[in-house]
C-alpha cells in the first residue's frame, strides 16, 4: 500500500463539471508526474465539497487548505509552491466550507465526521479515525440484546423519510421468526435535490460496512445488501473496493474478530425508478421483480427480502450507528431536541446564495438555515416559500420559518423534514409554475399498481399545466383538493400518499395567488405564459 504525503481533492459535481473541473483534475495528474509527484501526492474526487460557489474547488490535506475558484492556469503554482516548496498560494484561498461566515450556530459533524477529511480509499485511514471500533466492540464485548437497548436508547429515528425509531425495528427484526435474516442498506437516493447518500458514501463508504455489520449482529442477520443508486458510479465502485479492504482485513466474512460471527455484503444497482426507494419496492427489486411496492403489513421486519424478517434503514440512519456505539446513547441525546436527537443532513437549493449540503442539529429553525448556512437570498429578495422534504413535502410560508427543524415539530406543524432537501424560492417565483415540475414528477414516476395513484397523479398534472395556461375552470381548486385527499386516504405507498402534499399545502397557503391564475387568467408575477 502506498502512503502519500498529501490529499488533493478535487470537486466533480455537474457545476464543476461544467466550470472545468475534469480539466483541472487532469492537469493536476500530469503536472504531478512532470515533478515526480505522484507517488506523493494522490489525486482523490469528491460529488462536492460542500457549500462553495466558486467552483472548480480543491481541498488539500494535511493542511487543510481550500482553493477556489481554480483555473487550469493556476495548477502550475498550486503544484510547483504548494506540493512542491511548502508554501501556500494566497490568493486563491477560501474559507472552509463547513465554518459557517457567521459562527451563531455550529455546524455538528457526526455523519459527515470523515467526510472530505479521509482518503475514502483507503481503510487504513478509516480505522486511523476510530473506525471499526464500534464493530470491534460489540462483536467483543457486547451482547446482541445490549446492542439493541443502546440503539434503542439513543432514540436514533430513521432519516429516509419516515423517522421511524431504529432500535424499534431492528429489535422487531431479530424477534421475528424466519432464516435468514437480512440487513438493506436503501441508497437509492433518487428524490430530486437530495444528495446527501451520495456524500456519505463517497465521502466514508467504509462507515456504512462498518454499521450493517453491526446490524446483523444485533438482528442476528449473516447477509446485506446495499441498493445503490444506478447513476452513482463513483458510490458503486468505492463500495465495491472498501468490501474488498474489509474483507481482506476481516471485518467482514468469516470469524469476524476472531468470533464465530460471519457477514457479507452484497452490493445491488438501482435501475433508476424513484418507486424503487420504497423499501418494498426496492426489496421486490433485488428479488428480480417489476419495482412495485407490496401491500403491508405485513412490514420487512417480519416480511421482507424473500418472505425472510428484514432490515431496511436508510445510509444517514447507518452512518450514525458505530458513533453512538463507540460514544453511547447519552452522547447523541445531547444533540438535537429531546424527541429527535442527533443532526440532519440537509441539501440547500433554489434561490439561496450558498447552495449545497450541511449537517446541523435537529431542531434548528429554517430562518437559521437561510440566514446562516445559506448566506441569504440573492440579490436581497424576499423569502416567498420553501418546500421541505424533497418533491413530495410541504410548501412552507414565511409564518413558519421559525419552526424547529425536526420530525415531531415539523410533524405537529403540518409540514416533513422528509429526505432533507429544503428548496428555497423567493419573491420573483410563481406558486403554479412551481407546481408544474412537481406534479410532472410524480404523474412519470406513479408505478401504476394501483388506480388512485395512477389516475390521480395525471389529473393533478393536467389541472396545473391547464391553470398555468390560463385554462383554469372555477372547479380545480375543489377538485385537486377531492383528489388529493383520495390519493392521500387509498394509495398503496408513500409515493401516492404524499404525491399530492405540495398541492394541498399551495392552496393552503397561496390559494389567493392560484385563484387569480384561474379566475383573472393572470399569472400576478408574469412566470406563467397565459
Ligand atoms: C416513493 C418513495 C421513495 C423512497 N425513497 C427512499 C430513498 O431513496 N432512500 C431511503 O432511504 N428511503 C426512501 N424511502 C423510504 C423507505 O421506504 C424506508 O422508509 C426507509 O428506507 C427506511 O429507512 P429508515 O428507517 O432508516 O428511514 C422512500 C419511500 C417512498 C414512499
Ligand atoms: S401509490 Fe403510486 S407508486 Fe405507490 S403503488 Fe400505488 S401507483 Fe405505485
Amino acid at each position: 500500500m502506498a502512503l502519500y504525503r498529501a490529499h488533493v481533492i478535487v470537486s466533480i459535481d455537474s457545476f464543476s463539471i461544467l466550470k472545468g473541473a475534469i480539466e483541472v483534475k487532469d492537469t493536476l495528474i500530469d503536472k504531478l508526474k512532470k515533478y515526480k509527484l505522484d507517488q506523493e501526492v494522490k489525486v482523490l474526487e469528491m460529488s462536492t465539497l460542500g457549500q462553495i460557489k466558486d467552483v472548480p474547488v480543491i481541498l488539500i490535506y494535511p493542511e487543510k487548505v481550500v482553493y477556489a475558484p481554480v483555473k487550469v492556469e493556476d495548477i502550475d503554482e498550486i503544484v510547483e509552491e504548494h506540493l512542491l516548496k511548502g508554501r501556500l498560494v494566497k490568493r486563491l484561498i477560501k474559507e472552509l466550507p463547513w465554518l459557517p461566515k457567521k459562527p451563531k450556530l455550529e455546524e455538528a459533524r457526526i455523519v459527515l465526521s470523515n467526510a472530505g477529511l479521509i482518503d475514502p480509499e483507503l481503510i487504513e485511514e478509516y480505522i486511523a479515525n476510530d473506525g471499526y471500533v464500534a464493530l470491534g466492540k460489540v462483536v467483543k464485548e457486547m451482547k446482541p440484546d445490549e446492542v439493541l437497548e443502546v440503539i434503542k436508547n439513543s432514540n436514533l429515528l430513521g432519516r429516509g423519510g419516515a423517522a421511524f425509531p431504529t432500535g424499534l425495528k431492528w429489535k422487531f427484526t431479530r424477534k421475528a421468526k424466519g432464516e435468514p435474516k437480512y440487513i438493506i442498506a436503501n441508497a437509492d437516493e433518487s428524490e430530486p435535490g437530495t444528495f446527501k447518500d451520495r456524500l456519505i458514501l463517497e465521502g466514508d463508504p467504509h462507515r456504512i460496512i462498518e454499521a450493517m455489520v453491526i446490524a446483523g449482529y444485533a438482528v442476528g442477520s449473516h447477509i446485506g445488501y446495499i441498493y445503490i443508486r444506478g447513476e452513482y458510479a463513483l458510490v458503486i465502485e468505492r463500495i465495491k473496493n472498501a468490501i474488498n479492504q474489509a474483507h481482506n482485513m476481516g471485518f467482514i466474512g468469516e470469524n469476524i474478530f476472531g468470533s464465530d460471527f460471519n457477514f457479507e455484503i452484497k452490493i445491488h444497482k438501482g435501475a433508476g425508478a424513484y418507486v424503487c426507494g420504497e423499501e418494498t419496492a426496492l426489496i421486490e427489486s433485488i428479488e428480480g421483480k417489476r419495482g412495485e411496492p407490496r401491500f403491508r403489513p405485513p412490514y420487512p421486519p417480519t416480511y421482507g427480502l424473500w418472505g425472510k424478517p428484514t432490515v431496511v434503514n436508510n445510509v444517514e440512519t447507518f452512518a450514525n450507528v458505530p458513533p453512538i456505539i463507540r460514544n453511547g446513547a447519552d452522547w447523541f441525546k445531547r444533540f438535537g431536541t429531546e424527541r429527535c436527537p442527533g443532526t440532519k443532513v440537509y441539501t440547500i437549493l433554489g434561490n439561496i446564495k450558498n447552495k449545497g449540503l450541511i449537517e446541523v442539529p435537529m431542531g434548528i429553525s429554517l430562518r437559521d438555515v437561510i440566514n446562516i448556512y445559506g448566506d441569504g437570498i440573492p440579490g436581497d429578495k424576499k423569502f416567498k416559500l420553501a418546500q421541505t422534504g424533497g418533491t413530495s413535502g410541504s410548501i412552507i410560508p414565511e409564518s413558519m420559518l421559525d419552526v424547529p427543524m425536526d420530525y415531531a415539530s415539523m410533524m405537529e406543524a403540518g409540514a416533513a423534514l422528509g429526505s432533507g432537501a429544503l428548496l428555497i424560492c423567493d419573491e420573483t417565483n410563481c406558486i403554479v409554475d412551481l407546481l408544474k415540475p412537481l406534479t410532472h414528477f410524480f404523474n412519470y414516476e406513479s408505478c401504476g399498481k394501483c388506480v388512485p395513484c395512477r389516475v390521480g397523479t395525471t389529473k393533478i398534472y393536467k389541472i396545473i399545466e391547464r391553470i398555468s395556461r390560463g385554462g383554469g375552470l372555477n372547479t380545480d381548486i375543489s377538485m385537486l383538493e377531492d383528489i388529493s385527499k383520495t390519493m392521500a386516504a387509498t394509495s398503496l405507498c408513500g409515493l401516492g400518499q404524499a404525491a399530492a402534499v405540495p398541492v394541498l399545502s399551495a392552496i393552503k397557503h397561496f390559494r389567493g395567488e392560484i385563484e387569480t391564475h384561474i379566475f383573472d387568467k393572470i399569472c400576478p408575477l408574469g412566470v406563467c405564459k397565459i
